[in-house]
């Protein structure tokens, strides 16, 4: 199996994006690029930046641009917040380590607010040809919501005013509505948008036609064992509820399964949850299970059962929404 494209990042009204979707890739994220310009002589922007400063900082803040002594604490911050970053690859944010850090410091400036002895707040920006970038911005979790954001990012922006910068840029993930607020806060506007595209891994079918052959082969590859010879079809068209197929996009080769049995009334079991090693990870077992649901649903069923071994219980509970419940299983026989 080919392993997954690498994520596509399209500006809106790019002629691209029609052909992209006719290809199968759909929008996983969109995000925002944000301009802010500086007149310097105008004093009440200026004193409008101030004040967000003054107004967030409390007893015992201390808001100044970060030194090469700060890097250790700046590390500690940037992992405590490495996964807060919402949005893909447009907005990804990757975690420093220590030459990363110091680099920041060497090509760009920093600033910070300290919270008695502890870094909390911290943002980074960078020269990029006329105008001050914002590399990140992140708060501790525990002093989030305060304006310290705010703070340090207007701080950066008089910081560079002073120095002869007009021109500002930033960005983010839709999806990060602090981070929105907190560039309009300080008086970024939005001047363009993107939307990140991921190859859509599968083709999801209800009742989708499939071959014997075919799923006793994914049932060999995904559950590891050899070949058999079961008579699926026969089984699903006679005695199962529904199922579900997912293909290769184009109607390639199975990739994908998961059956339904129902009592023909409230109740609903799902089996043989199965997606190819190959795909396995990239959502295609979560889709499978949703869309079994929603069939079910649609056949009448109020009721999704499923059992599952302890591995498999972040995939069914996190991923599919299952609440964990007590089962019971007896063997009755070898031939089943
Ligand atoms: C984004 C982040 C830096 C904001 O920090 P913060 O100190 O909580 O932000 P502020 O207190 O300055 O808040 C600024 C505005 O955002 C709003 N806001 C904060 N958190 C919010 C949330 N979860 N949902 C909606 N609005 C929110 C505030 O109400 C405030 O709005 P206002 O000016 O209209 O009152 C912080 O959430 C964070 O560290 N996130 C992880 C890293 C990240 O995503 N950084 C941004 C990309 S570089």
């Amino acid at each position: 199996m080919q392993t997954p494209e690498p994520d596509l990042v399209l500006r809106w009204g790019d002629p691209r994006v029609r052909q992209a979707e006719a290809d199968g890739w759909e929008c996983i994220a969109t995000s925002w690029g944000a301009r802010l310009t500086l007149d310097p002589a105008d004093s009440a922007s200026l004193t409008r930046l101030r004040h967000l400063v003054v107004r967030a900082l409390q007893d015992g803040d201390f808001l100044r641009e970060a030194v090469p002594d700060d890097v250790p604490q700046v590390l500690d911050l940037d992992a405590l917040t490495a996964n807060d970053y919402p949005g893909g690859v447009a907005t990804r944010h990757d975690p420093l380590d220590e030459p990363a850090a110091r680099a920041l410091l060497e090509q760009g400036r920093l600033w910070g607010v300290w919270s008695g002895n502890a870094l909390v707040a911290l943002t980074a920006t960078r020269v990029d040809g006329d105008r001050v970038e914002t590399e990140f911005t992140t708060v501790h979790p525990e002093h989030r919501r305060r304006g310290l954001a705010t703070a340090v990012k207007a701080t950066s922006v008089l910081a560079h005013a002073e120095q002869g910068a007009t021109l500002f840029g930033t960005g983010g993930a839709d999806s990060n509505l602090a981070s929105l607020a907190m560039n309009e806060a300080v008086g970024y506007q939005i001047t363009e948008r993107w939307s990140t595209y991921r190859l859509r891994a599968a083709d999801l079918t209800v009742l989708g036609r499939v071959s014997d052959d075919e799923l006793n082969a994914l049932h060999a590859a995904a559950f590891g064992h050899a070949p058999t010879s079961i008579p699926w079809t026969g089984r699903l068209t006679t005695r199962s509820l529904t199922w579900v197929t997912a293909r290769l996009p184009g109607g390639g080769p199975l990739v994908g399964f998961v059956n339904v049995i129902g009592d023909g009334g409230a109740h609903a079991v799902l089996l043989d949850t199965m997606v190819h090693p190959g795909l396995q990870g990239r959502g295609v077992g979560r889709d499978l299970v949703r869309t079994a649901a929603k069939d079910a649903t649609r056949l009448g069923c109020q009721w999704l059962h499923a059992d599952y071994e302890d591995k498999h219980a972040a995939f069914y509970e996190q991923a599919c929404g299952l609440a964990p419940t007590r089962a019971g299983l007896l063997r009755l026989g070898r031939n089943s």
